[in-house]
């Protein structure tokens, strides 16, 4: 029997304190000559953009066409780890740029904009989650990415969307009682994937939560030859519909390799500047996220991964503001879980396919 406990705490943010979701726009000479400028800074600084899927699709192009990476948290991290370049600047959230100083103490971190946070984060403060771990000393603490510096340095092992099933089911199987924070929709996904002893912290994404589970199957029912691609920080409402639920690049790497033309997305639409050029031939529609009686805040679109834009990756990158600072004795402690599941990944990719390629 798997002991399934909740803490009783709603850490999940209101609506209210969700702020709006504004993207930047530029007229095509602005945004020629603010490519240009980035380059030539690039080059002058030693420095590489690191970008996730959801931001601008003008950043992510900068970020391949300058040597840099697009990727899901976990290969941003393994990608700033194993990058020369002694300025990363990162294109994502907050938790995104923090991991990197942690990984890279001796780099210059610098992100777009440092209010770029996550509803995750925000929903897990170190000193109460501290309690929490306080509360279950014989619980081994597992916490997803999107976390802050001090709660990973809190925690015994970290993980991202795409690496959480194979971590606890580690753990699991060497009898381990879990921990699991922040995002509850996740733990609860990954609870049922791998029957594991399970304490989840109570908090959301604001973006992945609103998907719709009713009107998705409405939506399924008018396309009948399309597939469901999810995101496993959606509820389970929404996840009962999937045909393949997994992290940004397992979303996108099913978008190519399976035989539908046609699928529906729930994920942020960042992700279709990647998608649609991991498959061109292919259709991509949003999942719903305003139900009948209701309207959506992010409507698909993170507001924090949105601040990320051309003009202020040049203008820190020209004034080297925005820079990343975690202190050394938090950078040690939660070096412990990146490491950790750094390790884990790449003996699993070496089971997987037998070479060093992780
Ligand atoms: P991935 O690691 O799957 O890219 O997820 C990060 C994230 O913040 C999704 O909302
Ligand atoms: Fe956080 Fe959700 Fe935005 Fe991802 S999409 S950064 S989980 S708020």
């Amino acid at each position: 029997m798997n002991d399934i406990q909740t803490s009783l705490i709603d850490y999940r943010i209101p609506s209210e304190n969700v702020p709006e979701t504004i993207s930047e726009s530029l007229d095509s000479d602005e945004r020629k000559l603010l490519i240009d400028k980035v380059r030539e800074l690039l080059i002058k600084e030693n420095g590489t953009v690191v970008a996730h899927y959801y931001t601008d699709p003008d950043l992510q192009q900068l970020a391949d066409e300058t040597g840099g990476y697009v990727s899901d948290s976990l290969d941003m991290a393994r990608f700033g780890n194993e990058s020369h370049a002694s300025t990363l600047v990162v294109c994502g959230v907050r938790f995104m740029g923090e991991t990197a100083k942690i990984l890279n103490p001796e780099k210059r971190i610098l992100m777009p904009d440092l209010e770029a946070n996550c509803s995750l984060d925000i929903g897990c403060p170190p000193d109460q989650f501290s309690a929490f771990c306080d509360q279950h000393p014989d619980h081994t603490v597992v916490v997803y990415a999107n976390t802050s510096a001090a709660v990973k340095a809190r925690a015994d092992w970290m993980v991202t969307s795409g690496s959480a099933v194979d971590v606890i089911r580690h753990l699991h199987a060497n009898g381990e009682k879990i921990i699991w924070a922040p995002d509850m929709y996740l733990g609860d996904y990954v609870q049922k994937q791998t029957g594991a002893d399970m304490v989840l912290w109570q908090g959301s994404c604001i973006v992945h939560e609103e998907f719709k589970g009713k009107e998705l199957l409405e939506m399924k029912q008018q396309h009948p030859d399309a597939k469901v691609l999810v995101h496993p920080e959606s509820p389970a409402s929404v996840i009962q519909y999937a045909d393949v639920v997994g992290s940004t690049t397992a979303v996108i790497k099913a978008a190519k390799e399976m035989d539908a033309l046609k699928f529906i997305v729930a994920t942020d639409r960042g992700i279709f500047y990647k998608m649609r050029q991991a498959a061109p031939e292919k259709i991509f529609i949003e999942a719903p996220t305003a139900g009948k009686s209701a309207t959506c805040k992010s409507c698909a679109h993170c507001p924090w991964m949105a601040m990320n834009s051309l003009r202020k990756l040049a203008d820190v990158l020209e004034n080297g503001k925005n820079e990343i600072h975690v202190d050394m004795d938090t950078i040690e402690r939660a070096q412990i879980p990146i490491k950790r599941l750094l390790a884990f990944s790449k003996i699993q990719n070496q089971a997987i396919y037998g070479n060093n390629d992780a």
